[in-house]
């Protein structure tokens, strides 16, 4: 575990008395869920979903939801308050569960179904003992519907990133599980995508056992996004935070769509480096410097997340760009030594409209600038790429990838 300073509380003068820029760190933290008074804006999500859960409170079915809406928008956070409350708020002689999954962890069907058994038994309440690999994906059901009747009389199941989930069946068998008589346990599931196409993209036969209302989730504007990040202001010590610190945050978070959570990520990043540079304040200073960071850290993502094709298209435009005092190139001179890294990599050379089309992709995704060049009636129109960041950079992060490595051991 990583020592985390401010969590210091043995007052020895021998050490520091603690972190003079944070008091509660953990506020800042991704998988923190605050208290009701500390959500901001989404008063109307929480009670259409609570709606729609509100049968689990009284032990019969709660309908199942869909989420919808762009990272950082409050998704997980609201599904996880809203089923804690269902719990709490439950009838006196009801007894609801609650689980939640994160199918980017837990993405096959064997993992999510053990995953849920393990989280849901209470081994000194039913004496089933969910031993964590070694059985089959059967059998894992099978103790999963064993500790839901065992325990509960209604259960609600949050799937979250379920499009990270490589199989559909999980959605279909946790929504029939009731009807098919396997379970006497109500079941409600709350799935949760960025993808909008999600559900269209699912067969008909879990489709049509995954009956759901949807509930999309907008982006917040800047005066939500500093409102959520001033009812946390409590994670720095008093006067710690210069005025501007948070609009500052707020707007470049909003700068994008209105992200809470690159807007808490620019917040804590900018504490840190304040106390690195042993600061006694967080200033614009430091918010600036935070944000620079964090458009790196989210460029490598992008850059490193990319198919194998797109990386060796980019690669070929960082080899010019390193080699050259030019920036820009004619998509023809890269697709020239596309082909040529392709080739010594053995791998498929795709055609030049694909080539074209990745870089699109690319530009569209903010890695490479792609410039219009009227040469005129008889030359027509050209196009310049260009990468927006530094090439040494690309080039390294995608030299990552075990499969172009080669590419550098000429
Ligand atoms: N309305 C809000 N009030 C207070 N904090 C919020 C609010 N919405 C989001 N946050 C905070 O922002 C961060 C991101 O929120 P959350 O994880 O719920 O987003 P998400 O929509 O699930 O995003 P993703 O699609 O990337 O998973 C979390 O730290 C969360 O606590
Ligand atoms: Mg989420």
């Amino acid at each position: 575990m990583t020592p985390d300073p401010s969590s210091n509380s043995v007052d020895d003068p021998l050490f520091d008395s603690g972190h003079h820029i944070f008091a509660n760190k953990d506020l800042l933290k991704i998988g923190h869920v605050p208290e009701a008074d500390r959500i901001v804006g989404r008063d109307d999500e929480i009670s259409k979903l609570a709606k729609r859960l509100n049968g689990a409170v009284h032990g019969y079915s709660p309908e199942n939801v869909m989420i919808y809406g762009k990272t950082g928008t409050g998704k997980s956070l609201v599904s996880r308050h809203v089923s804690q409350r269902a719990q709490n708020a439950a009838d006196g002689d009801v007894d609801i569960g609650t689980a939640y999954l994160d199918c980017a962890e837990d993405n096959t069907e064997t993992q999510a179904i053990s995953s849920l058994a393990a989280k849901l038994n209470d081994e000194s309440v039913t004496g089933i003992t969910v031993p964590h690999t070694g059985l089959s994906t059967s059998k894992y059901y099978k103790l999963l519907w064993e500790t839901l009747d065992a325990q509960f009389d209604s259960i609600i199941i949050i799937l979250d990133e379920i499009d990270l989930m490589n199989d559909d069946s999980v959605l279909m068998k946790l929504s029939r599980a009731e009807e098919a008589g396997k379970i006497d346990c109500s079941v409600g599931i709350i799935a949760i995508s960025n993808k909008i196409q999600y559900v269209d993209n699912l067969n008909e036969r879990v489709k049509s056992s995954f009956q759901h209302k949807e509930l999309f989730f907008k982006p917040y504007d800047a005066n939500q996004l500093r409102e959520i990040m001033f009812n946390r202001e409590d994670a720095f010590h008093d006067d710690v935070l210069s005025d501007d610190v948070i609009p500052l945050s707020a707007a470049f978070a909003a700068q994008e769509h209105g992200d809470a959570r690159k807007a808490i990520d620019i917040l804590r990043h900018a504490g840190e480096v304040a106390y690195e540079d042993g600061a006694d304040q967080v200033t614009e200073h430091h918010v600036r410097q935070a944000q620079q960071h964090a458009e790196k850290d989210r460029f490598r993502e992008l850059v490193s997340g990319a198919p194998t094709q797109a990386k060796a298209a980019l690669l070929a435009l960082t080899e010019l760009s390193v080699n050259s005092n030019d920036e820009a190139f004619l998509t023809s001179r890269v697709y020239d030594r596309y082909e040529l890294i392709c080739e010594h990599l053995d791998m498929d050379v795709l055609s030049v409209r694909r080539f074209r089309d990745i870089l699109k992709e690319q530009a569209f995704l903010g890695v490479v600038e792609i410039e219009k060049i009227n040469k005129g009636s008889a030359g027509g129109i050209h196009l310049q790429n260009r990468l927006i960041e530094d090439p040494q950079v690309v080039r390294e992060t995608i030299l990552e990838d075990s499969r172009l490595q080669d590419w550098a051991r000429e």
